[in-house]
């Protein structure tokens, strides 16, 4: 069977400023929670590994260009750090050193035919307002809004995919939950305040990037985690699944694009004390700057059960896991190489969800892919890694995709994660995602693996 795909559909990848570019301390570039982070907590890192090393694409970026050329790249999504673009987001002050090399990566992108996709913020708080109370605080969030409305003023010209956060559950889970990111509190009355100050930042940066009436969209960038209960038939297991959903998904998709809170989760939050503080005014502001397209990352999904063991009492106070229990389904298929649920199916669900309950918002796959520990251990003798297991991951995604696509979804593009290997937070290298190869012990060379030169294959022929 062949599957064909829609004209100028985005074929790319996705990568982030803090874990690619490398230079953390270099150019002005100001600290960001993971500088600090790594300079005071090394031990937390993997192998010790921290944002110092990545796979230096401040210097090598036209090399890049090059490769994602070789591999079918008709569009690529970064972050701008804002800790480089703005080293004091207090002072306001531009680093012209950063605006030069985003301008040159924008232009030599825009020159090889890529379309450069722009993040403003992919998990790397500058410390400066970390130490103001980070996304806790809500003159951060003005801050923020600053800092994009020079983004729009700098790049805006040339770039025409912007998107708010990355993942914005994930500074929540982590920096206030489970302890893979800077803050590392337990306090999840805080991480609720957090979600809303992000939420709140999205849709005021949406709105002044509206006023500026410049020729893009904007959108913002969430990992759905498309939530199964174990048993369809039990009404306990049912309203287990329903709070995973509407904690980690609908708290951001539902203000993203119906412009309010899911009101199970504002009735949940109230019941438990756990209400952020709002304003009408701003509440406001989020129904009336909803997003214009939705990029959906999906790796894998949640399963729910009621809960079975009764809630400790814990000193730090709730946690969403109070109020479910994991599912672990038996013979459910993992990627043997770094203990994640494989689920195609699951990013069909979710596509269908937002035509049927979204208002068939417009969106792309904008993360998709398989880590893999060890994958030096796959190069054959020519030096190339075979990596037909992502091949087979990547393909049976799209399958779904593309029937998602048959069934009317409006879903216009798929990039993966990553295109070079890169550094990942906590987990250092630990998992290697890309399309090419970097050898950290020899000045990070690039090598396309097998999956680089099948991707370009699809892109050419918009399908396979
Ligand atoms: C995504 C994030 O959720 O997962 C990326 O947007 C991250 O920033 C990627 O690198 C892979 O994570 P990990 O933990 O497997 O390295």
């Amino acid at each position: 069977m062949s599957y064909q795909f829609p004209k100028n559909f985005w074929w790319g990848s996705a990568a982030s400023g803090p874990q690619t570019e490398g230079v953390f301390e270099g150019d002005h570039k100001g600290e960001n929670i993971w500088d600090y982070w790594y300079k005071t907590q090394p031990d937390k890192f993997f192998n010790q590994v921290g944002p110092n090393l990545t796979s230096q694409v401040y210097q090598k970026y036209q090399e890049d260009i090059q490769l994602m050329v070789e591999t079918g790249h008709n569009s690529f999504r970064t972050s701008i750090q804002w800790s480089r673009l703005i080293p004091d987001p207090t002072t306001g002050v531009i680093n012209e050193a950063a605006v030069k090399f985003y301008n040159q990566l924008i232009d030599d992108l825009l020159a090889n035919g890529i379309d450069p996709f722009i993040n403003l913020y992919h998990f790397d708080m500058p410390m400066i307002l970390q130490e103001k109370g980070g996304w806790e605080s809500l003159e951060v969030v003005e801050l923020y809004v600053a800092y994009a409305k020079t983004c729009f003023e700098l790049f805006g010209d040339r770039v025409k995919k912007w998107f708010t956060h990355n993942e914005p559950i994930v500074p929540v889970e982590g920096g206030y939950l489970y302890g893979w990111h800077y803050p590392d509190k337990v306090d999840l009355k805080a991480g609720i305040q957090v979600l809303y100050h992000e939420a709140l930042a999205s849709a005021k940066a949406i709105a002044a990037y509206h006023a500026m009436d410049l020729d893009g969209e904007i959108g913002i960038v969430l990992n759905l985690t498309p939530t199964y209960p174990r048993d369809e038939q039990n009404e306990a297991d049912l309203a287990a699944a329903q709070f995973v959903d509407g904690f980690f998904n609908r708290s951001f998709l539902d203000p993203a694009v119906k412009g309010h809170f899911p009101q199970d989760m504002i009735d949940w939050a109230k019941a438990n004390e756990l209400l952020p503080q709002t304003t009408p005014e701003d509440l406001a502001i989020i129904a009336e700057n909803i997003v214009d397209l939705l990029g959906v990352n999906y790796y894998q999904p949640r399963r729910a059960k009621a809960k079975e063991t009764p809630v400790e009492k814990r000193e730090a106070g709730l946690l969403p896991e109070d109020f479910y229990d994991v599912y672990d389904m038996p013979g459910k298929k993992m990627n043997p190489y770094r203990g994640w649920e494989i689920y195609e199916k699951g990013i069909y669900d979710t596509l269908i969800n937002l035509k049927e309950n979204y208002g068939n918002i417009r969106c792309y796959i904008s993360e998709n892919g398989m880590g893999v520990e060890g994958e030096e251990r796959f190069v054959n003798s020519n030096g190339m890694i075979e990596d037909d297991y992502r091949i087979e991951f990547v393909t049976e995604h799209l399958k779904w995709v593309h029937r998602a696509i048959q069934e009317g979804s409006q879903v216009q593009g798929y990039h993966m994660w990553t295109c070079m290997d890169n550094w990942s937070w906590l987990n250092a290298y630990k998992n290697r995602y890309g399309f090419v190869a970097v050898d950290l012990d020899n000045d990070a060379k690039r090598t396309i693996k097998k999956s680089g030169y099948w991707f370009k294959t699809v892109r050419d022929n918009n399908g396979f």
